[in-house]
């Protein structure tokens, strides 16, 4: 991993709706206390006052549609605030970042599912992110009825939330073709699997891809 821009590394979590991010998040963050790694668990859109703002203004149902590019924006505006805030000076400092979801994300959800065109979210992440991109992104990929079915329990819906089943077999689709070409950023788990036998696969990953990293 002697390519890596900062001393820390960049850790994302994707997959769709109800496919264990947080509960998967949880576990990797028990994984890296007992192995003495520093780390700084966060989110997005979000992990910054004002990006925390921006998301909510993205989840929020309005009467007042949000055009597409104005989404795409926001949640750039926000990336690029976490960023500054959070991120960069986490990695300067050597630290593990845990982020739930980042911009593999935005190519799924603003790209795929929404439909706006990709070459303006590279320019987009090639403008807020320069050459960062994370080193790791652990997808949890579930079919999209099941992952439903787990949220459905959750309570009321955001705006995301109330998208149509093939926006979210559109979002699937582009995480599996992403990670079939970012494989070396990208491990696939299968969160179909009962829980135990997820984070046995995400323990492996860990072993595998932060042992180089932690000195082991
Ligand atoms: N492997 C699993 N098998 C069964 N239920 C799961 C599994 N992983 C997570 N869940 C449950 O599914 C729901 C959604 O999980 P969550 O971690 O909130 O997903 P996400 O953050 O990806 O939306 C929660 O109720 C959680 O307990
Ligand atoms: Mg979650």
């Amino acid at each position: 991993m002697s390519e890596r821009q900062y001393p820390g590394l960049f850790m994302t979590v994707e997959g769709g709706e109800g496919a264990g991010k947080t509960t998967n998040i949880a576990y990797i963050k028990e994984w890296l206390t007992k192995h003495n790694i520093e780390f700084v668990h966060t989110r997005e859109p979000g992990g910054t006052p004002l990006a925390e703002r921006i998301r909510e203004l993205l989840l929020a149902k309005s009467d007042e549609a949000i055009a597409e590019k104005a989404e795409l924006l926001l949640v750039f505006a926000a990336r690029a605030q976490h960023l500054d805030q959070v991120i960069v000076p986490a990695l300067q400092a050597g630290k593990v970042v845990l982020c739930d979801r980042f911009t593999d994300a935005t190519y799924a959800y603003q790209g795929a599912g929404r439909g706006l065109d990709k070459r303006h979210i590279a320019t987009l992440e090639s403008l807020v992110q320069e050459s960062l991109r994370p080193d790791l992104t652990i997808l949890l990929d579930l079919p999209v009825a099941a992952g439903m079915a787990r949220v459905s329990q959750r309570g009321e819906l955001d705006r995301f939330e109330q998208e149509a089943l093939s926006f979210f077999e559109r979002v699937r689709t582009a995480y599996l073709e992403r990670a079939a070409v970012f494989e070396h950023q990208y491990a696939i788990v299968d969160a179909s699997q009962g829980l135990d036998d997820v984070q046995a696969d995400i323990g492996v990953i860990l072993q595998n891809r932060l042992s180089a990293y932690a000195g082991e």
